[in-house]
C-alpha cells in the first residue's frame, strides 16, 4: 500500500500538531506549514515557516506551496487556521459588541487565510487524488444556529463552508481526482476553545490526541460523495 503524506498547514494548531503526531505514529511521512518553528520534541520529514500578513500573504502561499507539494506529494491536506478571541478579538455575545477592526481579523484568519491556502493548493489539487479537509465548526451551520451569538466566528466558518462547497465545484468541472470538504474537529482542548469549555459536560471535550484520531479515520474513509460538503468528526454530513 502507498504511504500516506500529511500536509498541515497552521500546523502550529492544538489540533493540527495532534494530527501530526497522530500520522507520524501511524507510519506517515509528515510536513506542516506554520508561522513558528516546528516543536523540540518533533521531527516532521518537512517543515516550513513562513509569515502571513494581511496584504500579502497570498503572494507568499502562492510563491511557496506549489513548491512544498511537488517536492512532499501529500496524499492528506489539513488547513487548520482559526480564531475566535484572542487579544482585541471577542467571542461577540451581542451585535452591540461587533467590532469593526476585531471583525476584519476574524475574518482573515477563519476565511480568508484558508480561502488564499486553497487558492495556492489548486494546481496540486487539478492533477492530484489527494483528500483536502479544511476545519471548519458546526456553529458556521446556517440551519444549526439556535443560540445566536459568536457574530464574526460563525458568519467567517458559514462563508468558509461556501468557499469549500465552490472550489470543490470547479474541481469537479476540472476533472479533478481530489476530495475537498470542510470538517467540524469537535470540541477540542486548545487556545481556541480555552475560554469556552469551563462548564462542558463530561465527555464532550476532546484532547488533542483523541480528535486526530477522529479526523484521521474520517480521511482514511473519505468518500467521492463527500466532495463539497461539511462533515462532522465521525464522517457524517452536516447541514449547511
Ligand atoms: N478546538 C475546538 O474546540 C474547535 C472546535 C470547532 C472548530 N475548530 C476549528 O479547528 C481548527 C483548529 O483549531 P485549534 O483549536 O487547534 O486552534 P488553535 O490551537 O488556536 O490554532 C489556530 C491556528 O490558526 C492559525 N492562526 C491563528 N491566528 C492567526 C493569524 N493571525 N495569522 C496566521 N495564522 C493564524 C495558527 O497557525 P500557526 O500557529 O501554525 O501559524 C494557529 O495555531 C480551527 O479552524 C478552528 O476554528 C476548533
Amino acid at each position: 500500500m502507498q504511504q500516506r503524506r500529511l500536509l498541515v498547514l497552521g500546523a502550529g494548531s492544538s489540533i493540527g500538531r495532534g494530527l501530526l503526531y497522530y500520522a507520524q505514529k501511524q507510519g506517515a511521512a509528515i510536513a506542516g506549514v506554520s508561522r513558528f518553528a516546528a516543536p523540540d520534541d518533533f521531527t516532521p520529514d518537512l517543515w516550513l515557516t513562513l509569515e502571513l500578513q494581511q496584504g500579502d500573504a497570498g503572494a507568499t502561499l502562492a510563491a511557496s506551496l506549489p513548491g512544498l507539494c511537488q517536492q512532499f506529494q501529500p496524499t492528506d491536506i489539513f488547513i487548520c487556521h482559526g480564531l475566535l478571541q484572542q487579544d482585541n478579538v471577542k467571542a461577540e455575545k451581542t451585535i452591540r459588541q461587533l467590532d469593526e477592526q476585531a471583525a476584519l481579523t476574524s475574518w482573515w484568519v477563519n476565511y480568508l487565510l484558508p480561502a488564499l491556502h486553497l487558492q495556492a493548493l489548486f494546481a496540486y489539487m487539478q492533477s492530484h487524488a489527494c483528500r483536502v479537509l479544511v476545519l471548519s465548526a458546526k456553529v458556521g451551520s446556517i440551519s444549526d444556529n439556535e443560540l445566536g451569538g459568536w457574530y464574526s466566528y460563525r458568519s467567517a466558518k458559514a462563508a468558509l463552508n461556501m468557499l469549500v462547497k465552490t472550489t470543490a465545484i470547479e474541481l469537479t468541472r476540472n476533472k479533478s481526482p481530489a476530495v475537498l470538504s470542510a470538517l467540524h474537529p469537535g470540541t477540542t482542548t486548545s487556545l481556541l476553545s480555552a475560554p469556552f469549555v469551563r462548564n462542558l459536560p463530561p465527555g464532550q471535550l476532546q484532547t488533542p490526541e483523541q480528535t486526530a484520531q477522529r479526523l484521521w479515520q474520517v480521511a482514511s474513509d473519505l468518500q467521492p460523495e463527500q466532495h463539497g460538503k461539511l462533515l462532522h468528526w465521525d464522517g457524517s454530513v452536516l447541514p449547511f
